[in-house]
């Protein structure tokens, strides 16, 4: 689906994620998001805190899981996800902290794996993904899902690719100073997910949008997988969907 702007895209997300949460408030029942961060879904996560405050949509009954977290990485850095989570959104609304869910920055090495499996276990518990918002890198990645990474992949620690730390350079300051790896859930994981919507916005991501609707399926652009998958929408705005 293609928007003139980014804004409109953003509201459609958005009041799609409360009608999800509505509905299941209404049959008693949580709602379980994967969200997303980056760039790209700050104006949906804006809106979000609008329809809390304006409409009174609450979160009391959402559960959220975050796809990624750079590794090593402390909750109260700059430029943890944890933190650009509570900014962008968890701070302004009114959801039970234990429903949140990241990927934890500071395990060390040997407990990493055992966290993944745990992670994985939460969401199967908790009854899976209801929708998992996505946005894309320009390596193709979703999540830190870089090239190479399996169609079956779980939540695991990944090494980030080049492009994906240069395009980091400026948060952290350089490229020297970006972490070479990540904790992310897999592709599998994301594919467990009801519904899955990749947004998309600016000419720069035109190419890899291209590649990831058009292109030949490939582990070298990983989001050619949701090619496979019936339950994925991407929501472009006009530019972002300019080379289709
Ligand atoms: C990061 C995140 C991804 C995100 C991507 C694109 O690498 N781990 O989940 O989709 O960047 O970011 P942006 O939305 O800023 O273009």
């Amino acid at each position: 689906t293609v928007y003139p702007n980014p804004i409109e895209a953003s509201i459609a997300v958005a009041a799609r994620i409360a009608k999800l949460i509505r509905d299941k408030q209404a049959k008693g029942q949580n709602a379980v998001l994967g969200l997303a961060t980056g760039v790209t879904p700050i104006s949906v996560y804006a809106e979000l805190v609008r329809l809390h405050r304006e409409e009174a949509l609450s979160f009391k009954n959402v559960i959220t899981f975050n796809l990624d977290e750079y590794y090593p990485m402390q909750p109260a850095a700059a430029q943890s996800y944890v933190r650009f989570m509570n900014e962008q959104l968890f701070d302004h609304i009114d959801i039970d902290r234990a429903n949140i869910h990241i990927p934890d920055g500071t395990l060390t090495q040997e407990d990493i794996v055992a966290f993944c499996v745990s992670y994985e276990k939460r969401i199967e518990e908790l009854g899976g993904l209801d929708l998992q918002i996505l946005g894309i890198g320009r390596t193709g990645h979703i999540g830190f899902n870089e090239p190479g990474s399996a169609p079956n992949s779980g939540t695991r620690l990944v090494t980030l690719d080049d492009m994906t730390r240069a395009d980091a350079a400026r948060d952290f300051g350089g490229k020297q100073n970006v972490p070479a790896k990540a904790i992310t859930m897999g592709i599998g994981t994301i594919f467990k997910a009801r519904e899955i919507i990749l947004m998309a916005w600016n000419s720069k991501k035109a190419p890899i949008v291209k590649k990831a609707v058009e292109g030949e399926l490939s582990a070298e652009v990983p989001a050619t997988y949701l090619q496979l998958s019936d339950n994925v929408e991407f929501i472009l705005d006009e530019p972002a969907a300019s080379q289709l």
